[in-house]
């Protein structure tokens, strides 16, 4: 890890907002999707990523050299188009993957960090997001703050509160 460095992303980082939204989606080792340029275009996939770079958009990009090894995201939504981590407009969604063969290196929790501080400096009071219940990171996300709002069969929302200590 000490060889990884952390950067905002950029309007220009589509691909890579894209590549960790398949990431996430395809968490479950033994549960296939079908390939990126498919399950990205469905439209409960489409409104975390179509036009990356919008108000209110932001993120944290892990690299080592010219390899984006991570990246966690934040996107905000509305009353009318959302998805199930949605809390309420000013409220951003988070989305995070680690490239296979970095997980467990403790870049997760160091994106998931300096992501919580874009947001707090950009005047944000809270971060949702939603993790399949069988999902491991939902123990990261427990360890960082987040607490759980709702359970239900597709998922559970959290919430973290950035206005704590
Ligand atoms: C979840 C994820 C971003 C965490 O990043 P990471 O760099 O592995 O995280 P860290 O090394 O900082 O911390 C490891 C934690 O992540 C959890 N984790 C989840 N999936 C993991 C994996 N495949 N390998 C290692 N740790 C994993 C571990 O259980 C550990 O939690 P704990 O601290 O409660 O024990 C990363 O594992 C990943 O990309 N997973 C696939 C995509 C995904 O599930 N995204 C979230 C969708 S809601």
């Amino acid at each position: 890890m000490s060889d990884v460095t952390f950067r905002p992303a950029r309007a220009d980082d589509a691909e890579q907002i894209r590549w960790a939204l398949y990431e996430a989606l395809a968490w479950h080792p033994e549960r296939e999707l079908p390939p990126p340029e498919v399950t990205l275009e469905h439209p409960e996939a489409a409104r975390y990523h179509r036009d990356w770079g919008r108000p209110g958009d932001f993120g944290v990009i892990a690299a080592a050299g010219d390899e984006v090894v991570g990246v966690a995201y934040c996107r905000l939504f509305t009353a009318d188009d959302h998805g199930h981590g949605y809390v309420d407009e000013k409220t951003p969604e988070v989305a995070v993957a680690v490239r296979d063969g970095w997980r467990g290196t403790g870049a997760g929790t160091r994106l998931l960090k300096e992501l919580a501080s874009v947001a707090r400096e950009r005047g944000f009071r809270r971060l949702s997001l939603s993790v399949d219940r069988a999902n491991p990171a939902a123990g990261l996300y427990e360890r960082l703050g987040y607490r759980h709002l709702h359970v239900d069969e597709s998922g559970m929302r959290m919430l973290l509160d950035l206005e704590g200590p």
